[in-house]
């Protein structure tokens, strides 16, 4: 398999590159300490058609495909991992399940203000009791005739308080199980949507990551995506998507670390000359290197999968246990190599440090894309000539 970028590819890879670095960099680390979400930022990122990537023209988007969108939530990654879970966020769960299992209506109604970042969207899936074990809902969609009475809490819930729209999965049918849950497009002007507190956190601390309450909201019919009990497979099969954004956040997340790290070990003089001329510090650029390289072709294998229109679960779930522990490994290794100076903020490695540790976690963690593999495996689905 071959990854052959088009200049179309090479050119948002160059202007994503670019929006990072000039509007970005300055402030990314006041915005970490401050925990104060990146609005301006977003905003810019909305009339550049980053948090719209792959919704086509028509709803107002940018018609791109999944390795063109991987390659910019790489660069902005290697920057400011903030601003990337929220472009991921709004791109490949959102808008991408709104485009593939909406109606016509719905998407007219909200793509086109999503993909231009008028508003964003948040995924309201995980719950206090139901995060990897995700089939035990406890947030109700009680069928009223032409509406839905939700009623439940939501946590881990990116762009909590800066979002529009809520994609919300909540159960309908507790006997039907899995099969009874629905996913419910929710405007958080509506009565009884209340926004709970912001998560103090390790890394991505620029993104809003808030619990939600729904208290009694009164939801129309014509607002559930797809038919009666789709929603835990719409649940899934979106997170199978929103799995390479997030693996595209890890590569950008290490590949940033590394480009520090090579620049500070040959600037850096110890015993006579640059640390990176010392084998200690050399083979521990050459790990970096190959490993980042490996998370790549898996990355970018995974997105290729997914615009052939064929089978990218397994892929996606393999690209994101590799890549994030990939991210975690390599920016521990960017800040030894940067001695004291990596352990403290004016440097950026322990930032991409912190912010590694949550690709093993959010949307699946390291154990749930494991789960999803191996179960292809021994079903016969991967590797069955071994
Ligand atoms: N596509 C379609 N259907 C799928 C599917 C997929 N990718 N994966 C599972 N299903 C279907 C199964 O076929 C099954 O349906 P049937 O019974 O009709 O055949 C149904 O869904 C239940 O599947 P499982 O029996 O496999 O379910 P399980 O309880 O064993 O759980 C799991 C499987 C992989 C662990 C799953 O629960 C999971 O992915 N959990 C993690 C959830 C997660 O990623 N949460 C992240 C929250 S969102 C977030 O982080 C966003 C953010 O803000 C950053």
């Amino acid at each position: 398999m071959t990854f052959v970028l088009t200049e179309q590819h090479l050119a948002v890879q160059e202007a994503a590159r670019e929006f990072a670095q000039k509007e970005l960099k300055p402030g990314v680390i006041e915005r970490d300490r401050d925990m104060k979400f990146p609005k301006e930022q977003v905003r810019m990122m909305g009339e550049l058609g980053f948090l719209g990537m792959m919704v086509s023209p028509e709803y107002g988007g940018g018609g791109m495909d999944t390795l063109s969108y991987v390659l910019a939530m790489e660069e902005i990654s290697k920057v400011d991992a903030s601003c990337a879970v929220i472009m991921s966020v709004n791109n490949s769960l959102v808008c991408w399940g709104i485009e593939t299992y909406g109606t016509e209506a719905q998407k007219r109604k909200y793509l086109p203000k999503l993909a231009t970042g008028e508003w964003i969207g948040s995924f309201c899936l995980s719950e206090p009791e139901a995060g990897s074990d995700a089939t035990s809902q406890r947030t109700t969609a009680v069928d009223m005739g032409d509406y839905y009475l939700l009623n439940g809490t939501k946590n881990w819930i990116t762009n909590g308080s800066s979002s529009s729209v809520h994609l919300v999965m909540a159960q309908t049918n507790k006997e039907a199980g899995h099969r009874g849950i629905n996913c419910l497009i929710v405007e958080t002007s509506w009565d009884g949507v209340v926004i709970g507190g912001k998560e103090d956190k390790l890394g991505i601390r620029a993104s809003d990551t808030h619990t939600i309450m729904y208290n009694d909201v009164r939801v129309p019919k014509e607002n559930r995506i797809g038919a009666d009990g789709f929603g835990f497979k719409f649940a899934m099969k979106t997170l199978s998507g929103g799995r390479i954004g997030i693996a595209a956040q890890a590569l950008g997340i290490a590949g940033g670390a590394y480009e520090l790290a090579v620049a500070y070990a040959k600037e850096r003089e110890a015993f006579g000359k640059p640390i990176a001329q010392h084998q200690a510090i050399a083979f521990k650029i050459a790990d970096m290197a190959t490993d980042i390289e490996a998370a790549k072709l898996l990355v970018y294998r995974a997105a290729q999968l997914k615009d052939a229109h064929q089978d990218y679960e397994a892929a996606a779930a393999m690209a994101k246990l590799f890549a994030s522990e990939t991210a975690m490994k390599h920016t521990v290794e960017a800040v030894q190599i940067h001695g004291g100076y990596g352990y403290v903020k004016e440097y950026h490695v322990e930032r991409l440090m912190r912010d590694a540790k949550i690709t093993q976690i959010y949307e699946g963690t390291s154990e749930v894309q494991r789960i999803v593999i191996s179960r292809k495996v021994l079903n016969g689905e991967l590797y069955v000539k071994g």
